[in-house]
């Protein structure tokens, strides 16, 4: 039994069902695994995963495991483990280093561990561990590395612009089949679902502000309105805030937003997006959630300088009183809400991102010491693959085009 230190291992069976829910969810990794059992195309390699630890990342270990990798799994947030499922997969053989609620300490610690089993191939979501691997000297035996989510491509892509970056990563996170269903449509509805589990309230004329219009935020604004929701925008991209006003929301500065928003969920990877300046203006009531990889954008510390007291109220919910009497409500201490007040993405984005993720490992290997250093897209035809195999997934058959028709768009020349 390889090493492992996880909340309780007594919970690996709920952790079983858990993750059985989500392969029926999931059918296109699960085919991928069947593919990889039979070629095995990670035989002998070591993955070393910072990812959040949930019934849908246990589905791509087992089809890692399958594939004949050796894995070590780390948390890639300190409040998203399911310590459940990460007991079912320290029994399934994984060297897991992660449960819910760890210290600021331990996150890293837990990091460490992962490094320390001397992995050759990263997969990474949010950059940490691609990061202390890099400020630790311990990139040399690393062939290749994968990051899952924007903000993890950006504090890359800072890397290789300094020189630095000793291997080649894949940004799985700018897969056509990743952003455009994970950000979009698995936010969407994962961070109303953490609000909504969090605080059990109606979002049916809410004033709900949306900070960032990236493609989470995109996703957050269309559902919240699909629910009732007078969704408003705020962005400080010009195009972006155009894109939000056509489709037809109202875009305005976080000063304006802030008086009149009933709940706030911000989506920008940037800092100190709501500060206390904003805070100071906001109604007595409002809820304040994040659904940005890192837990930078609301100012905790800012609320908590402009409060005279804080006590939990409710699951993943403070309360912070004002002086003058309003109260404020922060969810899940500003971290990720999808995932500390919920479940995460469903099953069936996670299935897409997820085999993105598998093929690109696979794709690393095949091609060890001969690609660059940098950051490179998932290669068109494996994108191309995940959709061709979620949508067979899905049952749905779509029209192969004639050859007459493929004869005419490789012309200039008019019919
Ligand atoms: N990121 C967002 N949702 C997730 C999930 N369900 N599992 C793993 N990573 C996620």
């Amino acid at each position: 039994m390889p090493g492992y230190k996880v909340r309780d291992p007594s919970l690996a069976a709920l952790g079983r069902d858990s993750i059985r829910w989500a392969e029926e969810r999931m059918p296109a990794l699960v085919r991928l695994r069947g593919e990889f059992a039979s070629t095995k195309p990670l035989k002998g390699f070591r993955v070393g995963a910072c990812l959040h630890v949930t019934k849908e990342t246990a589905v791509l270990m087992r089809t890692l495991l399958a594939g004949g990798a050796e894995i070590s799994l780390c948390a890639s947030n300190p409040l998203s483990t399911q310590d459940d499922v990460a007991a079912a997969l320290a029994e399934e053989g994984v060297s897991v280093y992660a449960w819910r609620g760890e210290s600021e300490e331990e996150y890293y610690d837990c990091i460490m561990r992962v490094l320390m089993d001397g992995p050759q191939i990263t997969m990474d979501d949010g950059g940490d561990l691609t990061v202390l691997a890099h400020e630790r000297q311990l990139a040399d035996g690393i062939l290749g590395g994968t990051e899952e989510t924007t903000s993890g491509v950006h504090r890359i892509k800072a890397l290789e612009a300094e020189g630095i970056l000793k291997y080649p990563v894949i940004a799985v996170n700018d897969a056509f089949t990743k952003y455009l269903f994970d950000n979009r449509y698995g936010t969407g509805q994962s961070a109303i679902d953490g609000v909504i589990r969090a605080t059990g309230i109606l979002l049916a004329g809410k004033r709900l502000v949306v900070c960032g219009y990236g493609w989470c935020g995109r996703g957050i604004a269309q559902r919240a309105r699909g629910m009732g929701a007078q969704v408003i925008v705020t962005e400080i991209n010009p195009l972006r805030a155009l894109e939000a006003v056509m489709d037809g929301f109202a875009v305005m500065p976080m000063e304006e937003a802030a008086k009149v928003g009933d709940v706030f969920i911000t989506a920008t990877g940037n800092i100190r997006v709501i500060r206390a300046e904003h805070m100071a203006l906001m109604k007595s009531g409002a809820i304040m959630a994040n659904a940005g990889h890192f837990d930078v954008e609301i100012d905790v510390k800012g609320l908590a300088s402009i409060s005279i007291s804080k006590r939990r109220v409710r699951p993943n919910v403070d309360e912070y009183s004002l002086p003058d009497g309003r109260r404020l409500y922060l969810l899940a201490e500003g971290r990720l809400v999808n995932l500390a007040a919920a479940e995460g993405h469903p099953g069936e984005v996670m299935m897409m991102s997820f085999s993105n993720q598998a093929l690109s490992v696979k794709y690393l290997i095949e091609r060890a010491g001969a690609l660059e250093p940098k950051v490179h897209r998932v290669p068109e035809e494996l994108d191309e693959r995940v959709a061709r195999l979620s949508m067979e997934c899905m049952g749905i058959r779509i029209d192969e085009p004639t050859e007459e028709q493929r004869d005419y768009m490789r012309r200039w020349e008019r019919a």
